[in-house]
């Protein structure tokens, strides 16, 4: 019997999710494997919304930002009875493996579903970068770049006025977007959920780097470290400095994908494909130092991705 693969694509959108897409059908159709695409994430698998997806059915949508599968938040998915559905719809269009191409939150609904006996493959998809087990997620590398030339146009008018820009960056709970932005950028703080800020040494620091003829300040703050504004609103009364407060939004999500979010997504769908011809099931699968292997869906539900401490030190020291 041919195997029957369905591919959904979760939560919040990456740019690179069509070139992954596109990897496994074709990669599928390689092995003779049939496709089928779910519609809107889990909203559309608690429904059972399954279209069957052919060679022509991913053609011209590599290069494009977003997913053709589109996607929703779904909180049924989280109870038991959305579980139940979901299981069910995927018996009924008799699939042998489900890939989820998303971040953390849909890849740990991925378990639990694997825990329902469904044999599940998750590839790591979200300009958060967060799911445990992988240095890289797909559309990190894009978001990277698309916020980077917004910081520059941002120190543009930051340095005309001498002002202070506080900008708020995505990332739910963890910094690694807002982290990477900044030593791209050359931002002189990153307020991230991972590190308590001292906003007193801040302010001290930035009304030295006045006195020190410093034109311009950015400060990147991570969604996930609280109110922005107030925080704002705060260094401009304490260094008495004209602040503004710019929020990145969804601009930092949308976009044509970078070749290297592009050659991510095609090795890594071609990989999952290829564990569905071994057999192999409810892994999810990563990059490591340059590899490609992969590690399992449980390992990924019960852990945290680490935060690198190295990169902060980094920052500090070269933006002083
Ligand atoms: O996970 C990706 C992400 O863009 C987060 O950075 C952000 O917190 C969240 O999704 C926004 O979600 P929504 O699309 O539901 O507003």
């Amino acid at each position: 019997m041919k195997k029957r693969i369905a591919i959904i694509t979760p939560g919040g959108d990456a740019p690179g999710m069509n070139a992954c897409i596109r990897a496994v059908v074709r990669s599928a159709i390689g092995y003779n494997y049939e496709t089928l695409g779910i519609y809107r994430g889990y909203r559309c698998l608690i429904d059972g919304d399954f279209v069957p997806f052919y060679k022509r059915s991913v053609s011209g949508i590599i290069h494009n930002g977003g997913t053709i599968l589109k996607s929703s938040r779904c909180k049924e998915i989280r109870t038991e009875e959305g579980m139940d559905k979901a299981t069910k719809q995927l018996k009924k269009h008799r699939v042998d493996f489900l890939i989820i191409i998303g971040g953390d939150g849909s890849i740990k609904a991925g378990y639990k579903l694997s825990q329902q006996n469904v044999s599940v493959i998750a590839i790591p998809a979200s300009i958060d970068n967060d799911v445990y087990g992988t240095d890289e997620t797909i559309g990190f590398d894009t978001a990277i770049d698309t916020a980077v030339e917004c910081i520059d146009k941002i120190r543009d008018t930051a340095t005309s006025f001498d002002r202070i820009f506080v900008v708020e960056f995505m990332g739910r709970e963890h910094g690694f977007l807002a982290l990477s932005v900044g030593i791209a950028s050359g931002a002189e703080f990153v307020i991230i959920p991972e590190i308590k800020y001292n906003i007193k040494k801040i302010c001290n620091e930035l009304i030295k780097d006045k006195l020190n003829q410093k034109t311009s300040e950015i400060i990147i703050f991570a969604e996930g470290s609280g109110d922005s504004k107030q925080f704002a609103k705060i260094i401009e009364t304490k260094t008495k400095i004209s602040t503004r407060v710019s929020s990145l939004g969804y601009i930092q999500r949308g976009g044509n994908p970078s070749a290297r979010s592009r050659i991510l997504a095609s090795i890594f769908g071609n990989y999952a494909v290829n564990l569905i011809h071994q057999n192999i099931k409810n892994s999810v699968v990563i990059i490591k130092n340059n590899k490609v292997s992969h590690i399992s869906l449980k390992k990924v539900f019960y852990n945290e991705k680490p935060f690198n401490k190295n990169s902060i030190n980094l920052l500090t020291k070269l933006s002083n």
